[in-house]
C-alpha cells in the first residue's frame, strides 16, 4: 500500500474513531441532563411536601405569663396548663367559667377536683363570669393570654342563621371586653449590673393575644370569625395555628350542656373529627407594627442583596480591567 493510500486510511480511521467518541460524548451529555432535570423535579416534589407539613410546636406557654381563662367547661384546661406549663406555680393564672359553682358540679362531675388542683397550685377560680362583660375581679389585671376554648352559646337554638347569630354575638361580646385587658409591650429597666439581668428578663412584657379555639367544619366556620374581628378595627388576626389537644395532657373537652351519655363523646373525639384550629387576635397597632417591620426588614434585605451583586460586578469589571492590561 503506497504511503499516500495508507495516510487516507489513517485519517478516515480518526475521523471514524471522533465521530464515534463525539457521540458517545454528546449522549452522556444528553443523559446528564435528564438525569438532573429528573433530580430538579424530585427535589421540587420534596421541597413541596415539606412546606406543605407543617412544624408542630409545643405551645408558647409559661409561669412568666398572665393567662385568663373565659368560658372553661369541667377546669381540665385549667388543671393540664397548672400541670405541664406553670410548673413555677399558678399564681398568674385565672380560670373562669359561665356556670354558678353548684351548677358547673351538677354538669360535670370531674370539676370539683379540676378546682381544687388548680386552686392549689396558686390559681385563682371564678365563677359565673360572662365573657360578654368581664366582672371587676378579671379586669384588675392585665393579660398576656386570653383564651377561649370552643366557644358556644349553647342556646339550643335549631334554626341555623339565628344560631350563626346568637354564636357571633358571644364572640363580638367577648372581643370588646376582653381587648382592653390585654398587656401592652414593655421593656424591664435596664440592669444596674449582670446579677439583675435575670430581674429584667422577669420584667419584659409581651403585647397580649387573645387566643380563640373553634371547630373549622360548618356551622362553626359560618361564624366568620376572621371578619368579625376585622370589622371591629380594634383587633387584627395575627394568624392561626392547629389546635392539638394531646398538648394538653387531662384536657376533655366538654359541651355546654355537660357531659350526655350516648350523645357526647369521651377522649377529645367530637374536637378531633371537626378539625380545630387556633385563632390568634392581637390589637390593631401590633399587628401594623409588626407588617412594618418585616417590610422595613424584607427591603433591607433586598438592598443589601443588590449592595452584594453589585459589589460582585464592580469586582468583575476590575479583573477584567487588569487582565486587559496584561495582554498589553
Ligand atoms: C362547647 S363549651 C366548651 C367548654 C370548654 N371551653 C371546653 O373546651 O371544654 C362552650 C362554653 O362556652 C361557655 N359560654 C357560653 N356563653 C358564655 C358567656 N357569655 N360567657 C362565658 N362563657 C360562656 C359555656 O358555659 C361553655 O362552657
Amino acid at each position: 500500500m503506497g504511503r499516500l493510500k495508507r495516510k487516507k486510511l489513517t485519517n478516515a480511521l480518526d475521523r471514524l474513531l471522533d465521530k464515534n467518541a463525539w457521540k458517545a460524548e454528546n449522549e452522556r451529555r444528553e443523559k446528564a441532563l435528564v438525569d438532573n432535570l429528573e433530580k430538579a423535579k424530585k427535589n421540587q416534589v420534596k421541597s413541596k411536601k415539606a412546606s406543605s407539613e407543617t412544624v408542630r410546636t409545643r405551645p408558647q406557654l409559661s409561669s412568666k405569663d398572665k393567662i385568663l381563662l373565659v368560658g372553661e367547661g369541667n377546669f381540665s384546661f385549667a388543671r393540664s396548663l397548672a400541670e405541664n406549663y406553670l410548673e413555677e406555680g399558678s399564681e398568674n393564672l385565672v380560670a373562669t367559667c359561665y356556670d354558678t359553682e353548684k351548677v358547673l358540679y351538677e354538669k360535670y362531675e370531674e370539676a370539683r377536683e379540676n378546682v381544687e388542683f388548680v386552686r392549689e397550685f396558686g390559681g385563682t377560680v371564678l365563677f359565673e363570669v360572662d365573657a360578654t362583660d368581664l366582672s371587676k375581679e378579671v379586669k384588675k389585671n392585665r393579660y398576656t393570654k386570653i383564651i377561649f376554648n370552643f366557644p358556644h352559646a349553647g342556646a339550643g337554638i335549631k334554626d341555623q342563621d339565628r344560631n350563626i347569630v346568637a354564636n357571633q354575638k358571644l364572640l363580638n361580646g367577648f372581643f370588646d371586653s376582653a381587648a382592653p385587658l390585654l398587656t401592652k409591650a414593655s421593656k424591664g429597666e435596664i440592669p444596674a449590673n449582670k446579677s439583675e439581668s435575670r430581674q429584667v428578663e422577669d420584667d419584659i412584657v409581651p403585647d397580649g393575644e387573645i387566643h380563640v379555639t373553634m371547630k373549622t367544619i360548618q356551622p362553626y366556620n359560618l361564624w366568620a370569625i376572621k371578619s368579625l374581628v376585622k370589622a371591629k378595627g380594634v383587633l387584627a388576626v395575627k394568624g392561626t395555628s392547629p389546635f392539638y389537644p394531646d398538648d394538653y395532657p387531662g384536657y376533655e373537652h366538654r359541651r355546654t350542656l355537660g357531659f350526655k351519655e350516648g350523645l357526647s363523646k369521651g377522649a377529645n373525639a367530637e374536637i378531633l373529627s371537626a378539625s380545630p384550629k387556633t385563632y390568634i387576635f392581637v390589637k390593631k397597632e401590633v399587628m401594623d407594627k409588626e407588617n412594618e417591620n418585616s417590610i422595613k426588614g424584607s427591603l433591607k434585605r433586598q438592598l443589601e442583596q443588590k449592595k452584594l451583586k453589585m459589589g460582585k460586578k464592580i469586582k468583575r469589571k476590575k479583573v477584567q480591567h487588569n487582565q486587559s492590561d496584561d495582554d498589553e
